[in-house]
């Protein structure tokens, strides 16, 4: 049977640890693509290079030429730019004026991926994620299954990572989920975790759990006020955890940002959802009972998607 194909647009830091942990679970050959040529075919060098020590045995290429990129089943896009100061000015862009950028950048790489590899299906990371999704949809002509954004399964990680750590359990026996946009608005829902199937209340106080709530919503900014730059190993997990759902035709049921045609409510609008993920991309969507406090919850959080996605004038 051929290997798979995976390409990541990208090659920063979560797009080259993307191709890092797509080598390491051995999942598919990984074209790397960024804008700037060097850094793309260099890091894919390097991983190459790593191969006979680390045992995966898969072509690497990078560049910035999309032809090498041609029929990929699955297309990681984490091209972007961050927020970032202005040299000149001092001052910083405005919620706006990102997302026009990065609708600019996000909008030129689904054309391309649409031109070369017309039956992928398409991850996207980069931010601000819901919209880049509908930028993505738009710009690549794609049935909506063939498009999914990448945020719940990096939101609940963080989740379940605090959780245990405050429980002193395995991060394996966690079971939980968060919904929403991947914002500050997004919905953890505790009445929905548990560990090794006892329901998490029984097991911590609720001011405890309240604040790894919080922590879980503010978990893109604690790592960015540590570091400086957001973070890029668990963003990339989540990413290659998607991609190796679709790969391997897993039907692993992971949120994700997802165009919903009414599903809780919403009508063309993307949301993180628990998503059944397997070959066709998104092959359905799992509406779960959400009572009125949760249904509230994420109603505000899909506002807050809608301001944004309003932003980019579709
Ligand atoms: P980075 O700055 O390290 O990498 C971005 C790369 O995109 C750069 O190498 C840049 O040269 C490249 N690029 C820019 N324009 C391009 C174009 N037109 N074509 C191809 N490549 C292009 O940034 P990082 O940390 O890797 O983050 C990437 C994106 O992912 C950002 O938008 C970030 O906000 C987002 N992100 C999303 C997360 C999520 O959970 N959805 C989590 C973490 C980051
Ligand atoms: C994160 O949640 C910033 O989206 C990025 O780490």
């Amino acid at each position: 049977m051929a290997r798979s194909k995976v390409t990541v647009v990208g090659a920063g830091n979560v797009g080259a640890t993307c191709a890092h942990w797509i080598a390491t679970r051995e999942l598919a050959d990984v074209v790397l693509i960024d804008i700037v040529e060097g850094l793309a075919k260099g890091k894919a060098l390097d991983l190459a290079e790593a191969a006979p020590v680390m045992k995966y045995d898969l072509k690497i290429v990078g560049g910035n030429n999309y032809e090498e990129t041609a029929d990929s089943d699955v297309v990681i896009i984490t091209a972007g730019v961050p927020r970032k100061k202005d040299p000149v000015t001092g001052q910083f862009p405005s919620r706006d004026e990102l997302v026009k950028t990065n609708q600019k950048i996000v909008g030129e790489v689904a054309r391309q991926v649409a031109k070369y590899s017309p039956n992928a299906v398409i991850i996207v990371v980069s931010n601000p994620l819901d919209a880049m999704c509908h930028v993505v949809l738009h710009e690549s002509g794609f049935p909506p299954e063939r498009v999914v954004g990448q945020a719940g399964a990096l939101d609940t990680a963080r989740y379940k990572a605090f959780l245990a750590e405050a429980l002193g359990v395995s991060v394996r026996d966690i079971h939980g989920i968060v919904l929403g946009g991947h914002g500050d608005e997004m919905v953890p829902l505790p009445r929905h975790t548990s560990v090794a199937g006892i329901p998490v209340r029984e097991l911590i106080e609720e001011d405890k759990l309240q604040a790894i709530i919080e922590r879980t919503r503010k978990g893109g900014g604690e790592i960015v006020s540590l570091i400086g730059v957001s973070a890029w190993y668990a963003p990339a997990a989540g990413a290659v955890e998607m991609a190796e759902a679709i790969i391997r035709d897993q039907k692993r049921v992971i949120p994700s940002a997802v165009y919903l045609t009414g599903q809780y409510g919403y009508n063309g609008l993307f949301v993180g959802v628990p998503a059944v993920l397997g070959a066709k991309g998104v092959e359905r969507v799992i509406e779960m009972e959400l009572n009125d406090e949760e249904k509230a919850m994420l109603d505000k959080s899909a506002n807050a998607v809608r301001s944004v996605v309003e932003v980019l004038g579709y």
